[in-house]
């Protein structure tokens, strides 16, 4: 079958070109790359897959300071797992992160097979790949968003790479362009070049060691690559967000269900419209001291913009609420950084946050 990178370039030159300016520029200090083990690599890789470099330190530093090894975290209560991971959003990971480390642990080893790594939640074949080639030095290409990106100009790859067809074609040049050797630096350099030079806008290709390679470069056309997705309008979803307190300044927290949007998260009970809540509170037979409505805010999800309006309401009789199908507690105000809250529900009480408040 004929290459489809270009012809006057050899997967080997490519590796070459790539590892020597890798070795001069690349990413050595980043936190996982550290004491590198295949926990460490994994949990980088989960954490990264939604979320920048620059966001994820922070994230990954605390997290391994609560959870230092993989069994650690599988004895866990997944509520303190999703507290960490609070704010890095999408909390799927959060909870597939802990059902693997649970399935690893029962299993006895860490996965360093393809399938073997498969089979755990929240791993597709890019993270795979990137596991295998960067904890266990095992030759396996990746396809992640920057990686992408950099194969897409290399080659001059048209269409969007959410069509299979143009997914499939880059995943075969990722495949040809793989080295043997040193495959955790050859890894770690595409994802770097796609981070540092490569970059979605303003490309440094000057400074590009695989410049002289590139048929996007070559024929002028960087901007073209990679063929962004189809527009598609976000539908708008609209939600009152009740924040209930009592005197004391105790707020009402509802437990979202485990799956779907902020599973397993801390959030405040949600309603269709004010006169739905209004209704809801005479319902539980609620005594209303006072009530306000405050600005609409914006939280855009993949799929969708969530606006959402908080209506304040304070109660004098703070009785014991039981939600149709999810937990309910009255929590207080002050404590609320102890909880796995949705992010915007965390900025939304966070005024009322005495720890916040002390200094
Ligand atoms: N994006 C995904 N994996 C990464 C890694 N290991 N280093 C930097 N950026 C990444």
């Amino acid at each position: 079958m004929a290459a489809t990178y270009p012809q006057t370039m050899t997967p080997t030159d490519f590796q070459h070109s790539l590892l020597t300016w890798f070795d001069k520029h690349g990413r050595k200090d980043l936190p996982w790359q550290q004491n590198r083990n295949p926990y460490r690599v994994w949990l980088s890789e989960i954490m990264l897959q939604q979320t920048q470099v620059t966001t994820v330190i922070p994230y990954f530093n605390a997290f391994i300071e609560k959870f230092p090894l993989l069994e650690n975290l599988s004895d866990a209560p997944i509520d303190e797992v999703l507290h960490c991971w609070s704010g890095l959003g999408y909390y799927a990971r959060a909870r597939n992160l802990h059902k693997a480390a649970q399935l690893i642990v029962k299993q006895g080893y860490f996965p360093d097979t393809l399938l073997g790594l498969m089979a755990l939640p929240g791993i597709g074949l890019s993270t795979a790949g990137a596991i295998l080639s960067m904890a266990f030095n095992k030759s396996h290409p990746i396809l992640d968003g920057n990686v992408k990106r950099v194969l897409a100009r290399l080659n001059a790859v048209s269409g969007w790479s959410g069509h299979t067809q143009v997914e499939r074609q880059l995943w075969a040049i990722s495949t040809q362009l793989t080295p043997v050797e040193r495959v955790a630096d050859y890894t770690q350099a595409m994802m770097d070049l796609g981070a540092t030079l490569c970059t979605r806008s303003n490309p440094v290709c000057t400074l590009c060691p695989v410049n002289t390679h590139c048929k996007a470069r070559i024929s002028g056309t960087v901007s073209m690559y990679p063929t962004p997705k189809p527009v598609k309008v976000l539908p708008i979803k609209q939600r009152i967000f009740l924040l209930l307190m009592d005197q004391d300044e105790r707020i009402l927290l509802e437990k979202r269900p485990a799956t779907g949007i902020w599973g397993g998260l801390w959030s405040l009970p949600e309603f269709a419209s004010i006169e739905d809540a209004n209704y809801w509170c005479l319902a539980k037979n609620l005594r209303i001291v006072s009530q306000c409505v405050l600005k609409p805010k914006r939280h855009t999800f993949s799929h969708f913009h969530l606006d959402y309006t908080p209506l304040c309401v304070k109660t004098e009789n703070p009785i014991n609420i039981v939600m149709e199908a999810n937990l309910a507690v009255w929590y207080n105000a002050g404590e609320i950084n102890n909880l796995g809250l949705a992010t915007p529900i965390k900025m939304l009480l966070q005024p009322l946050n005495n720890e916040d408040n002390n200094d």
